[in-house]
């Protein structure tokens, strides 16, 4: 005993020192990059841009980058006319979070740093990271990982078509029907259309399967959003086969009540939609069977080795900052779920005094996360448009200065239109004015 208490004194005197002389030892080379990433994070743009370590120089002097609608050397110009664009799943609504984290969630790495193909894990895998992922899940309460396989993609994107060639029957005579419930998320079909032929082949919506003879079903694969882009329901799957790929890009208390842990047999998730970093691209997949988890991975290692371990490191960093602040006052999923919650219920509340449109129903919901009931705080708006001559929703919209993602793009009518609303404030603000411009109108019109 006392012998491990000398030691453990030991180890704690050399830790002392080690501390003592660590500003010495951490500020030399890394002191200049330090210097110029903050210089650059902090040049203001106006609050309507920003500017990047990597962006393009004019003069030497580093540019800043607009918002939309916005210009001018510092984007303090708001362009006229300009329309409110509320298409794209840009997750920029949790820029200001990071802001308000910069110390604890920078990352300084050497020039040297993991040059090698190996990490130090399997696969190519960051055991840290797997690690963390799990803890955050656990942490949340919005997906079971215990006993279960993770394999990394770079994006959930790239995962897609790795799970559905996992989840292919081999040697098969057919190849494997892949469907998903209308309205439903646009890749899913053109991935599985640019792949397929040989293993699958994309067989449009679920709905026109459901009546399918049971013998056919073994040789289906089904996606199921949950929540659903674009409308935000919670799914399950319509076919219940054995071979269903649960994408919960959404599934966090940002933009969704968590009723229980999610348990199915294969899950995507995504940093782009849970950290807002659609920029590292890297997503991640629970698998629950051996095979499966196997054929995914091998399909990783042909494709690309693995997802870059500079992303790696960077998400480990986020991942942390977010286990560290979880439920606190800098908790990301109190600030995400109060930012989409706000910007739902306003959009919400112009819409409620239109008789043109319409919008989605969702209910309060009782939420593990926050352990109360929660109104809904979607990632999209589901517009749909009323009135009998407005059968292109999309284009009544873009008629009134806004960009939105057309009901066609989803399989669903082109009466439906997506709006964003987790882009930045500029775009929401700007999103909501023209939406209010356009049901004003309404008022005027029935004069
Ligand atoms: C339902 C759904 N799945 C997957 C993705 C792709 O995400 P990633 O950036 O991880 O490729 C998106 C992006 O918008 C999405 O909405």
């Amino acid at each position: 005993m006392g012998g491990a208490k000398g030691s453990y004194g030991q180890l704690l005197l050399l830790f002392s020192l080690f501390l003592s002389r660590r500003p010495q030892l951490t500020i030399s080379w890394s002191e200049s990059a330090a210097a110029e990433a903050e210089a650059i994070a902090a040049i203001p743009c106006s609050g309507h841009g920003r500017a990047y370590l990597d962006g393009i120089l004019v003069d030497g002097v580093p540019t800043c980058e607009c918002n939309t609608c916005y210009a001018g050397a510092d984007c303090s110009q708001l362009l006229p006319d300009c329309p409110a664009d509320a298409d794209s799943g840009d997750p920029l609504f949790l820029e200001p979070y990071w802001q308000q984290h910069a110390a604890s969630s920078a990352v300084v790495f050497s020039g040297w740093h993991r040059m090698s193909y190996r990490t130090t894990g399997d696969y190519f895998i960051s055991v840290e990271l797997e690690k963390h992922i799990r803890l955050l899940h656990e942490a949340v309460g919005n997906a079971v990982t215990d006993g279960r396989f993770i394999v990394f993609g770079s994006g959930s994107t790239q995962l897609l078509n790795a799970l559905v060639y996992a989840l292919s029957p081999e040697n098969a005579s057919t190849p494997a029907s892949v469907v998903a419930t209308a309205p439903y998320y646009a890749l899913y079909k053109l991935q599985t259309d640019l792949f397929d032929r040989r293993e699958y082949e994309w067989k449009g919506v679920t709905s026109k399967w459901v009546n399918a003879s049971v013998a056919s079903m073994g040789n289906f694969i089904e996606f199921v959003t949950s929540p659903n882009n674009p409308d935000g329901r919670l799914l399950q799957s319509v076919l219940g086969g054995s071979s269903v790929i649960y994408d919960h890009a959404y599934y966090w208390p940002h933009f969704t009540a968590i009723p229980a842990p999610a348990d199915e047999d294969v899950m995507i998730f995504t940093a782009s939609k849970v950290t807002g970093h659609a920029s590292s691209r890297f997503g991640w997949a629970v698998i629950k069977d051996e095979k499966v988890y196997q054929k995914a991975t091998e399909y990783m290692q042909l494709n690309t080795m693995g997802v870059s371990r500079d992303t790696q490191l960077r998400v480990l960093k986020l991942v942390k900052v977010m286990l560290a602040e979880m439920r606190g006052e800098g908790g990301i999923f109190e600030f995400g779920h109060k930012t989409t919650r706000e910007r739902w219920s306003k959009l919400s509340k112009v819409i409620s005094s239109s008789n043109r449109f319409s919008l989605q129903q969702l209910s309060p919901l009782y939420c593990t996360y926050f352990k109360k009931i929660i109104d809904p705080s979607p990632a999209y708006a589901w517009l749909k448009c009323e009135m009998e001559g407005d059968v292109d929703c999309s284009a009544v919209l873009r008629e009134a200065g806004i960009i939105s993602r057309a009901g066609a793009v989803f399989e669903a009518s082109s009466r439906y239109a997506r709006l964003s609303l987790i882009k930045t404030q500029d775009d929401v603000d700007l999103l909501l004015q023209r939406m209010e411009a356009l049901v004003s109108k309404e008022d005027v019109a029935s004069f």
